[in-house]
């Protein structure tokens, strides 16, 4: 009888995610993985965790990670065959995190962009202030026929009023993606706070790994076994699966 409740407690069911949507694990190109060799320890994690593939997103920012699907695919490249070489069996893709600056509109009309399946592009914002564009953002990159996946919606500082901000953000039709080391507390105890928050009312739509270091991938093993991890699967249909 015991453990049956501890079974209703913890929310068992827990599925492998299988597929991860964002790190930064291409070395050298944004402020992830440095060297190959970082890249290999990084994935070789991910493969021990059970992830069957990774899709991974670096940085695209006007002004400091100047990449491209030239530079971003290059880099894929060498870390497949790197990867094979070092007997990973790990699929690895590759889409990016864009970041909503005054760069980001010209290259949405102008360029290929990088996303997950062609479909779900992944954004971030500044953690402090709101950019002033960041709706019209949105609407440019639903009418150019992609979903807006927001990185780490409990990261960012500037919301303040967490139910009527991110009600917003659903409404206009903007897909959340949590990183799963915020429930551990990784990134402190308001992206925690707000992490479960966005778990409680069944906002989360996608789980990132995030990991751009050693210590990020390590952490991820301890959160993956905890009830805050496993209580996400009562509120939220997780989508990474899709993916595979
Ligand atoms: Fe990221």
């Amino acid at each position: 009888m015991f453990s049956f409740l501890r079974r209703n407690r913890t929310y068992i069911d827990v599925p492998v995610l299988e597929v991860d949507v964002h790190s930064h694990l291409i070395p050298a190109i944004d402020d992830g993985a440095k060297t190959i060799e970082e890249s290999l320890v990084l994935l070789k994690h991910m493969q021990a965790l059970g992830y069957r593939k990774v899709i991974t997103t670096p940085h695209i920012m006007s002004d400091t990670y100047k990449n491209s699907p030239k530079t971003i695919q290059k880099g894929l490249e060498v870390l497949r065959s790197e990867a094979i070489k070092n007997g990973l069996s790990i699929q690895i893709d590759a889409a990016a995190e864009y970041y909503l600056d005054d760069g980001f509109l010209p290259l949405l009309s102008e360029s290929e962009m990088m996303t997950i399946n062609s479909k779900y592009l992944l954004f971030e914002t500044s953690y402090v202030s709101k950019p002033m564009q960041t709706e019209a953002m949105i609407f440019a990159i639903l009418s150019e026929g992609y979903i807006p996946l927001m990185a780490h919606p409990e990261r960012y500082r500037y919301i303040k009023d967490p139910e009527r901000e991110y009600s917003r953000l659903k409404e206009l039709g903007v897909m959340f993606q949590v990183n799963i080391n915020s429930f551990g507390g990784h990134y402190g105890t308001l992206a925690q706070k707000r992490a479960l928050f966005l778990s409680r009312n069944g906002l989360i739509d996608f789980l990132g790994s995030d990991v751009h270091t050693r210590k990020q991938a390590e952490s991820l093993q301890n959160v993956l076994k905890s009830d805050n991890y496993k209580e996400i699967y009562r509120y939220n249909t997780i989508l990474n699966h899709t993916l595979l």
